[in-house]
């Protein structure tokens, strides 16, 4: 179904494994192309919850930008590739169904970007982050300025895009890049724990929350007056008075429909 990516949805989870082991995952243009789409799908589809990306392979989860591809190209060329990354790692940012980054192996460039613009990451033991662009006389292009910034902070994310320094998965731990380290065979099986726990929760609840959160990094928004908006409305959701009832009535909530 897709060129470069294998996709299977298990227990309302779709694992979306980018599939280019031999280039060690890098991101081409047919990459985004089917990002792009498989994230429409998981928008749309009712029966996937939540989402798991990881790479093929067992020493790569994306070693970045594909370099071969972009070697010749103009300033607006570049420019508008940037962009075309943007746009999907915001797709995937904004996502109201959890998505959560399984890296296996290098997370180097474009590779630690979708790793960044995913909600959470949990690493391999074997996990490897870093951006390496001004070794290429570049800098990143897909919202590692940014992300990188916002999850480990200026001073420590300044370092590694001036060093070009690859970071392990403990030191990823300790800048709270990733939330767990865990051994190579146990990154998918962690990952599915946490989102089978996420999906018995609210689905309209955790939609709001990935809004709210995602404000506070939108200088154009207010985040508390979103938060609150959106507690409002999760006022007259029947999720909202499922979840109520069964409080009251000593009962596991249901929100399965
Ligand atoms: N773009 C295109 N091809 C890539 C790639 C990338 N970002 N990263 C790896 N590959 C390709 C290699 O060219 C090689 O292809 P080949 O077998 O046809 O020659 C294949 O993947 C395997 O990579 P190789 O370099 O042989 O593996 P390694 O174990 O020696 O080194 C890395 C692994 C990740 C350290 C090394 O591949 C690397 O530095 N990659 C580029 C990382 C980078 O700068 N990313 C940011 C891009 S903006």
């Amino acid at each position: 179904m897709y060129q470069t990516l294998l996709t299977e949805i298990s227990n309302h989870i779709l694992t979306i494994t980018i599939n280019r082991p031999d280039k060690l995952n890098a991101l081409n243009k047919q990459v985004f192309d089917d990002l792009d789409t498989v994230f429409t799908e998981v928008y749309t589809n009712a029966e996937i919850r939540s989402v798991i990306i990881t790479g093929a392979g067992s020493k790569s989860f994306v070693a970045g930008a594909d370099i071969v591809e972009f070697k010749d190209f103009t300033p607006d060329q570049g420019k508008a590739l940037s962009l075309r990354g943007h746009q999907v790692f915001a797709k995937i940012e904004h996502c109201s169904k959890p998505v959560v980054a399984a890296v296996n192996g290098f997370a180097l460039g474009g590779g630690c970007e979708l790793a960044m613009s995913c909600h959470f990451r949990i690493a391999a033991r074997n996990a490897k982050f870093g951006q390496p662009e001004v070794n290429l006389g570049l800098i990143p292009g897909y919202g590692a300025t940014q992300r990188l910034v916002q999850l480990i902070g200026k001073a420590k994310a300044m370092e590694l895009l001036f060093t070009a320094a690859m970071i392990n998965a403990e030191e990823a731990l300790n800048l709270g890049l990733v939330n767990y380290v865990v051994d190579e065979g146990e990154l998918l099986p962690k990952a599915t724990e946490i989102l089978s726990v996420i999906n018995t929760k609210s689905p309209n609840a955790i939609a709001h929350c990935i809004v709210a959160a995602n404000a506070v990094f939108d200088e154009t928004k207010n985040g508390y007056q979103i938060e609150a908006e959106a507690f409002g409305e999760c006022f007259q959701t029947d999720e909202m008075k499922e979840g109520v009832s069964a409080f009251v009535e000593k009962r596991k909530p249901d929100f399965s429909k």
